[in-house]
């Protein structure tokens, strides 16, 4: 499978293929699986820019719409993170006269609630309404829409240049990013930042964290294929810093080109990456052959334990579960059901596979022998808060970077 790449035209060969896939946040009514979407999640490199993308795309229409399930604020670690986003923003780009601020897949507003509380001009683009709803109601201006070129000509004609634009975990989403990035470089101020922060291939790759790849990740980033994609719109990757976020992200800083100094970290992981070999097919053919290793192994210990009688129960429906228990071939006959504490999810299946999702009340009031943990990077909170499951002797199952039981 070959296709031209999104960002340069160069030829973009697929390395990684896991076979067919439903959406990863698709999350079916019970009842309502009858004609569920499949594609095939094939993930490939170009070999001009070296940016990483899947060949076949869904349209955003299908994967962002009213009822997106994802909360940003569902998890503390996260709450606190956006927050300290927030205060650097207010503290050191936000700081001129009557300053603006914007954020793309501003989802329920815990970044932009912060910005408003200070009083400061902002605006969140955010095209699912129920979450755009959320946001509204902590007090933050949206637009409820998609980003794209012209969004940005539209908010520059009504409230003039950013000094700030954000996004988390949504630009690596965005299809159209050669339309976000040209939007980018019309929106910004000569002084202004576009700062996102994304998974990171370079963690992906050292982690197998297979289970990042899904329909609405259309890239993973890394910092070469970044500062080259910046270039290409009259923007320069200025910044990159890894982040522990989402089990190892990037967070970039693009400035525009030739406004702000380039800090020495730039050179220094695109060192390391090249020393990694991320720009590289074989790395990637590697990565697809270690997923095989972990599928094969979780499969083999998950049906071992339940040919044995013992109860598994899965913790954490985040879009990855599907990419995971769809890929191993993991139903409800092996895990019955998995919790999940996001409202909107609960009563729903995980998309393909149909495992049911319930509230974290049915895992505390009847804990399991083992619980495979699919938000294995919420790890640290989640295991603080199921104290009693360990305490009581039930183990927990991960498989990142490998299968194994702690
Ligand atoms: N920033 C939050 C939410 C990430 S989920 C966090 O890091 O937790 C991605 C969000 O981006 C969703 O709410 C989705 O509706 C939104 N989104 C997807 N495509 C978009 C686009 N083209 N422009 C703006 N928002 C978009
Ligand atoms: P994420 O990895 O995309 O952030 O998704 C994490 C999922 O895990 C999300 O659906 C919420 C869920 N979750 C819990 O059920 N309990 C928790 O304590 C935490 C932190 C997350
Ligand atoms: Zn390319």
């Amino acid at each position: 499978m070959h296709n031209p790449c999104r960002i340069c035209g160069g030829t973009v060969k697929g390395s990684i293929d896991l076979g067919r896939h439903p959406r990863g946040n698709a999350f079916p009514r019970p009842g309502d699986t009858a004609d569920e979407f499949f594609y095939r999640l094939v993930v490939g490199m170009c070999d001009v820019c070296t940016m990483v993308q899947l060949l076949e795309d869904i349209p955003q229409e299908v994967r962002y719409h009213d009822e997106y399930p994802y909360h940003a604020s569902g998890s503390a670690i996260h709450r606190r993170h956006f927050e300290e986003i927030a205060q650097g923003f207010l503290d050191t780009e936000l700081t001129g006269p009557d300053p603006f601020a914007v954020e793309i897949g501003s989802n329920d507003g815990v970044m932009l609630a912060r910005i408003a509380r200070a009083g400061v001009r902002h605006l969140g683009v955010e095209p699912s309404r129920q979450v755009a709803e959320m946001s509204r109601a902590k007090g933050v201006r949206v637009l409820p829409e998609f980003f794209d070129e012209g969004t940005a000509e539209r908010i520059r004609a009504e409230h003039g240049p950013a000094d700030v634009m954000f996004g988390a975990n949504v630009i690596a989403h965005i299809s159209h990013l050669a339309s976000v990035l040209r939007g980018a470089a019309l929106l910004l101020a000569r002084t202004g930042v576009f700062v996102f922060e994304e998974p990171y291939l370079g963690s992906v790759v050292e982690k197998t964290a297979f289970d990042i790849l899904y329909d609405e990740h259309s890239f993973v980033f890394s910092v070469r294929a970044i500062q080259a994609a910046a270039e290409r719109f009259g923007l320069e990757l200025v910044d990159a810093r890894p982040m522990e976020i989402h089990g190892g992200s990037m967070r970039y800083t693009l400035a525009p080109a030739g406004a702000r100094p380039v800090s020495p970290r730039v050179g220094e992981l695109l060192e390391k990456e090249a020393a990694q070999g991320l720009g590289e097919h074989a790395t990637l053919e590697e990565f697809a052959r270690r997923a095989r290793t972990v599928r094969d192994d979780l499969t083999a210990l998950v049906r071992d334990l339940h040919a044995q009688g013992k109860r598994i129960v899965g913790y954490g429906a985040p879009a990855k579960i599907t990419t995971v228990t769809n890929y191993c071939g993991i139903g409800p006959d092996l895990i019955p059901f998995v919790c999940d504490s996001t409202p909107s999810k609960q009563g729903r299946l995980v998309a393909g596979t149909h495992i049911p999702v319930r509230a974290p009340e049915a895992f505390s009031a009847d804990h399991p022998d083992y619980a495979l943990l699919f938000a294995w990077n919420h790890a640290e909170e989640i295991m603080a808060k199921e104290r009693e499951f360990a305490e009581r002797g039930g183990r927990w199952i991960l498989y990142v970077p490998d299968v194994h039981i702690v």
